[in-house]
């Protein structure tokens, strides 16, 4: 059967995840979390004192670039890849909200993109992926044969992530969840480089008012339907 790329782009916690995750599966596709990665560089900036409340020291961050190696290791128990950090699993380290609350301003930087869409480009060059993201459309397959872009509201979303974190044992507010959704979803669109924007060929899902199981299955049609016209 013929292989294509699927590109699912859009907000954070639209849940592209879950359905990226669900929908590899049943192709036997590999699935790829770029957001991961960019959380993989912003941590790695933390541990190493480049990051904080009240300092971001760009240029260090920049310099290192080279000695960050960002890999992907497929759990069978899981059934998805976890991320790794110089060769050390940071798959549940990259998921808090000190993470989320500065991984904005790392992907807005352009040599941490380059060096990121770089190896993107080359874990899908055999198609065959399902990978999501924010600029995975419209930079990384600009060709991917299907595009979709996930949307639902801010309050929508921040629901989602603040049962998600609490379901981790993680103590936070709704409040703080809320702003952090929203910041990210400004400096995300307002980047200079690889802006979060819907490719014109993308295919729009609202999911604020659609169960898991009614996206899997409108997603799957698509990708069903993509691969019969080739
Ligand atoms: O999907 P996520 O929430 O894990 O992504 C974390 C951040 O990384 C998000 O705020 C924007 C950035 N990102 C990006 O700029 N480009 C991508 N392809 C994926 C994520």
């Amino acid at each position: 059967m013929n292989k294509i790329t699927i590109a699912i782009d859009g907000f954070s916690s639209t849940g592209k995840s879950t359905v990226a995750k669900q929908l590899a599966k049943h192709l036997g596709y590999v699935y790829v979390d770029t957001g991961a990665m960019y959380r993989a560089v912003t941590f790695y900036a933390m541990q190493n004192g480049l990051i904080s409340a009240v300092d971001f020291n760009k240029e260090a961050l920049i310099y290192q670039l080279p000695n960050i190696e960002i890999t992907f290791k497929f759990n069978e128990a899981l059934g998805f890849a976890e991320v790794y950090l110089n060769g050390v699993n940071i798959e549940k380290e990259i998921r808090n909200l000190e993470v989320s609350s500065y991984v904005s301003k790392v992907a807005a930087i352009s040599e941490v993109r380059q060096k990121l869409v770089e190896q993107q480009k080359k874990m899908g060059q055999d198609k065959g992926v399902v990978m999501d993201g924010r600029d995975i459309g419209t930079v990384v397959f600009p060709d991917a044969k299907l595009k979709l872009f996930m949307t639902a509201s801010a309050e929508t979303r921040a629901k989602r992530r603040y049962q998600e974190l609490i379901e981790r044992g993680d103590k936070v507010d709704y409040k703080d969840v809320l702003q952090n959704v929203q910041e990210r979803d400004y400096i995300d669109s307002n980047r200079k480089d690889s802006p979060l924007v819907k490719a014109k060929d993308a295919i729009e899902i609202d999911n604020s008012h659609m169960t898991l199981d009614e996206q899997f299955n409108k997603i799957l049609q698509l990708a069903k339907m993509t691969i019969e016209d080739l």
